[in-house]
């Protein structure tokens, strides 16, 4: 189609251009990309749909007639609902050799989910199992418009904090990222992303984030694993793979766990079946590594206040239990019907379950019991809009909101930051040498 007049970017005309209809993303809108000098364009589109989400203007050409340009969709975050360039680069891959020469990149951050960045030539580059400070050969295995993917080749200049992975699978397992790096640094990595993330996403300035408790086990904590079989292998997948790795033993495992993974092998299981091996019986939601769930548990316990408590997303009552004897009511909700049962079974004749959506149900709990403290212990998506409201018109003079993704968690306290101050922040380990992130907020009543 003849398009008149000029680009507003390059000041082309604009027919020099194909606006193709792209992809329909979420929102249902059409995205237009320009196809000519798709690098420059490219840039332009994955960056204006954020800039429409936070007023900020484009850092190359300072241009604000983007965001009104074009009605685009913004783009979500699976996950976390925070917006971002993922979903718009997913339609922007460019093809790759894995026989392009090895680049050198020195790292200058840890990103979320543990991969080295650094640039090279100017190209925004991830490369796993770095740290931050090296020096790095690396190729590069997967190219995105705003982004590229590199394997690492060697280490030029490592880091004080390298050390060896005791695991053998570690770099083809998808279940470790940092067993490259000394214990200390790893609880260092997670309590700045927590901090960063506060910083960024929730505008937090001032608040200082504790030194990361470590776990008491950075090995063999785990009291549960999931594997699968295929092709005669039982183990784990390969990192971003869809491959199985055989796994003998594990050693984030317990040794009972390991001990069930050895009798197992023993047996076989069936392709394409999977397995949970636990040390105890449980079926519902339970913290993985005991050592550092006790810590969280009084952790929590010391920062709620007063003698009654919602526990929101409460599983089968781990930490509902746990305050019972000291409170005068505790009402927990949770929409796993087994994680309710059990609770119930569990319960004091203080407690009581409420099994449904946290989104349907916290209002009419909050109304009902006015507690003195609200506990939030959502999945990866954080709270959704309906649990902040709910939250902000009857609030509870404490909130200790304990959560696995940093990035969501800086979101909700920012959406709840109208009715309450941030006290404190605390990360916990919960799974060392992986890149999981676990922290605990606690808010007062403004
Ligand atoms: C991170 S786990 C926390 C469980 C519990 N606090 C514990 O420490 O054992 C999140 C729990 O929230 C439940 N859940 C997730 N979304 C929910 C929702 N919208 N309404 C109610 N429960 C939900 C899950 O079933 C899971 O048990």
């Amino acid at each position: 189609m003849a398009r008149k007049g000029k680009c507003h970017k390059c000041h082309k005309p604009k027919n020099a251009h194909t606006v193709t209809r792209r992809a329909r993303l979420e929102g249902g809108h059409n995205v237009g990309v320009h196809t000519a000098d798709t690098e420059r364009h490219g840039d332009h589109g994955g960056r204006r749909n954020i800039e429409l989400a936070t007023g900020v203007q484009h850092s190359r050409c300072g241009s604000e007639r983007h965001s009104h340009r074009y009605p685009l969709p913004i783009t979500r975050h699976r996950f976390c609902g925070i917006f971002s360039p993922v979903a718009f680069v997913a339609f922007s891959r460019v093809a790759f050799s894995r026989r392009d020469p090895a680049i050198t990149v020195t790292i200058d951050d840890i990103a979320f989910g543990g991969d080295g960045v650094g640039r090279w030539q100017h190209e925004v580059t991830f490369v796993p199992f770095t740290i931050e400070g090296e020096t790095v050969q690396a190729t590069v295995v997967e190219r995105r418009r705003r982004f590229q993917r590199a394997a690492l080749v060697r280490v030029l200049k490592p880091s004080p904090h390298r050390a060896d992975p005791p695991c053998p699978y570690f770099g083809r397992c998808g279940g470790c990222a940092y067993q490259h790096m000394a214990y200390p640094h790893q609880l260092e990595v997670k309590r700045a992303q927590v901090a960063q993330a506060l910083r960024r996403i929730g505008q937090f300035r001032e608040v200082e984030v504790a030194p990361a408790v470590p776990s008491p086990q950075p090995f063999g904590y785990r009291n549960r694993i999931t594997v699968h079989a295929e092709d005669g292998k039982l183990g784990f997948y390969e990192l971003r793979s869809h491959t199985l790795l055989d796994i003998v033993r594990c050693p984030l495992a317990s040794e009972a766990v390991n001990a069930k993974l050895a009798e197992l092998r023993r047996r076989g299981l069936p392709p394409g079946a999977h397995r949970t091996l636990r040390e105890g019986a449980g079926t519902t939601f339970e913290q993985v590594n005991d050592g550092v769930a006790r810590l969280l548990l009084e952790y929590v316990g010391r920062h709620l206040c007063g003698d009654s408590l919602v526990d929101a997303y409460c599983g089968s009552g781990f930490f509902a239990h746990a305050f019972a004897p000291r409170l005068r009511m505790v009402a927990g909700i949770e929409w796993s019907e087994p994680a309710v049962a059990s609770a119930r079974r569990n319960a004091c004749a203080n407690e009581t379950y409420h099994l449904g959506d946290v989104a349907a149900l916290l209002g009419e709990v909050l109304r009902a019991t006015k507690p003195d403290s609200l506990l939030l212990d959502p999945p990866a998506e954080g709270l959704g809009p309906e649990v902040i409201e709910q939250t902000l018109a009857q609030p509870p003079a404490r909130i200790v909101y304990v959560s696995c993704n940093p990035a969501t968690l800086a979101r909700d306290l920012s959406r709840l930051a109208p009715g309450y101050r941030l006290l404190e922040v605390q990360p916990f380990d919960m799974f060392p040498q992986t890149a999981e992130v676990e922290a605990a907020a606690v808010l007062g009543k403004r």
